[in-house]
């Protein structure tokens, strides 16, 4: 096979790159090694930033978004017993955010696919690239026992954090930056119909906690748990119980209860690496870095990553120049490192470290009641939440 760009993961950021290029009149071939209910049916983040669903309407695939896309224009910081609303609209100029479960967009995006007529092999084992230090990028797979070549221009890694791209780079040209925590998030979908319609970031002194919807019956919930947990040691009411101990306000809010539909544990880990380029193969989504959910940034990081992507390749098609290409993992990396940043900030404001002493408690307590008291530290979360311009315009 030959294409222009041979694109590896069929994630949200592969899938989203092959639209894009679908639109500009540039082919590509998609490879995912799971099945295609897999990467429907996994259960991962919700909240898209307002570039994010622009993208999907831009793509034409935004009409099931903008009916079933749940706008917040704000959210709630919640401790020592009380909720505290931050306006995200109204601090950020109207700006809003979107919940929306990303195995939705995921199903959105492959009937994009589907339409466009453009090739995605699901399944694909053994997967190889080479020759992306030169012009002659291959890459190499087995699909229902029979081998496959596909010669292209460029290689997207889009494979997600343990795909195969990344670590096809020689070592000594990447640099990675990383940090793990020492805990994870147990989370749950409840069949409940959500008790807030705005999400709850809750600070308590067992851990955190996080109230979160996918629809007017469909209640998400995480809490903290420590790293190593395992899910087996937790029944469905010793869920609930710990769900609504660490949620339930003093004026009696709390998640409504419900049968639990899944569960799972996810750690938490930060991580970049850079650059993001290698010769013709680029590196976009997680493949390239990841970031701990509690900003909701991971998902919109992509989607900036491959806007950023298709603009370069776009460029190269009908002008022959590098250029933008060039630029792109400096431009990528100067926002992903500030969602690296409001993550990590996001992330130990809200958590309980363990060896952490009641001044560290009464310590971060003051900081929640600062943040939710001051205008000014209302405003930096509230326009990093809904996400940050980018920093070079898009044309
Ligand atoms: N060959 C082909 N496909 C692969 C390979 C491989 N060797 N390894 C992994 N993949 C696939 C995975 O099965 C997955 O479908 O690549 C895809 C990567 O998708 P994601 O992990 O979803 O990553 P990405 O598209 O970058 O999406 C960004 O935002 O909400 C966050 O982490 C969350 O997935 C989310 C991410
Ligand atoms: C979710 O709804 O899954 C969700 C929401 C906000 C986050 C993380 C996850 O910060």
């Amino acid at each position: 096979m030959h294409t222009q760009v041979g694109i590896v993961g069929a994630g949200p950021a592969g899938l989203l790159l092959g639209q894009m290029l679908h639109l500009k009149g540039i082919d590509s071939v998609i490879i995912e090694n799971r099945r295609r209910d897999y990467v429907i049916e996994r259960v991962r983040a919700g909240v898209l930033e307002q570039g994010t669903v622009d993208l999907m309407t831009e793509l034409g695939l935004g009409a099931r978004l903008r009916r079933e896309g749940l706008a917040h224009q704000g959210l709630f910081l919640s401790f020592a017993g009380a909720r505290h609303r931050i306006n995200l609209a109204e601090l950020t100029g109207g700006k809003v955010i979107t919940v929306y479960g990303q195995n939705e967009l995921v199903k959105d995006l492959l009937d994009g696919r589907a339409a466009s007529g453009r090739p995605l092999y699901f399944e694909v084992e053994h997967v190889a690239i080479h020759g992306f230090e030169s012009q002659r990028s291959k890459i190499t797979f087995q699909n229902n026992g029979n081998e496959h070549q596909i010669e292209c221009d460029f290689i997207a890694g889009c494979d997600g954090f343990h795909g195969v791209c990344r670590p096809s780079i020689p070592e000594e040209a990447i640099q990675t930056y990383e940090r793990e925590y020492p805990f994870a998030w147990l989370g749950i979908l409840a069949e409940a119909a959500p008790s807030s319609e705005e999400l709850v970031y809750t600070c308590h002194k067992r851990g955190f906690a996080l109230f979160s919807m996918r629809s007017p019956k469909i209640t998400r919930l995480y809490f903290q748990v420590p790293q190593e947990e395992d899910i087996a040691n937790w029944s469905d009411d010793a869920i609930w119980d710990e769900m609504l101990t660490r949620m339930t306000t003093l004026d009696g809010w709390k998640p409504n209860r419900g049968p639990i539909i899944q569960k799972g544990i996810t750690p938490l880990r930060s991580f970049v690496a850079e650059p993001m380029r290698f010769g013709r193969l680029f590196l976009a989504g997680d493949a390239a870095h990841i970031v701990p959910p509690t900003g909701a940034k991971g998902l919109n990081l992509a989607a900036n990553d491959v806007m950023v992507l298709a603009r370069g390749l776009t460029e190269y098609y009908t002008r022959g120049t590098m250029r933008l290409l060039d630029a792109y993992s400096a431009v990528c990396l100067r926002r992903v490192w500030k969602a690296q940043r409001f993550s990590w900030w996001m992330t130990q404001t809200l958590h309980r470290f363990p060896g952490d002493t009641e001044f560290d408690y009464r310590r971060q307590l003051a900081d929640l009641d600062y943040i939710t008291g001051s205008r000014a530290a209302m405003t930096s979360l509230a326009e990093n939440y809904v996400g940050l311009p980018l920093d070079a315009p898009l044309t």
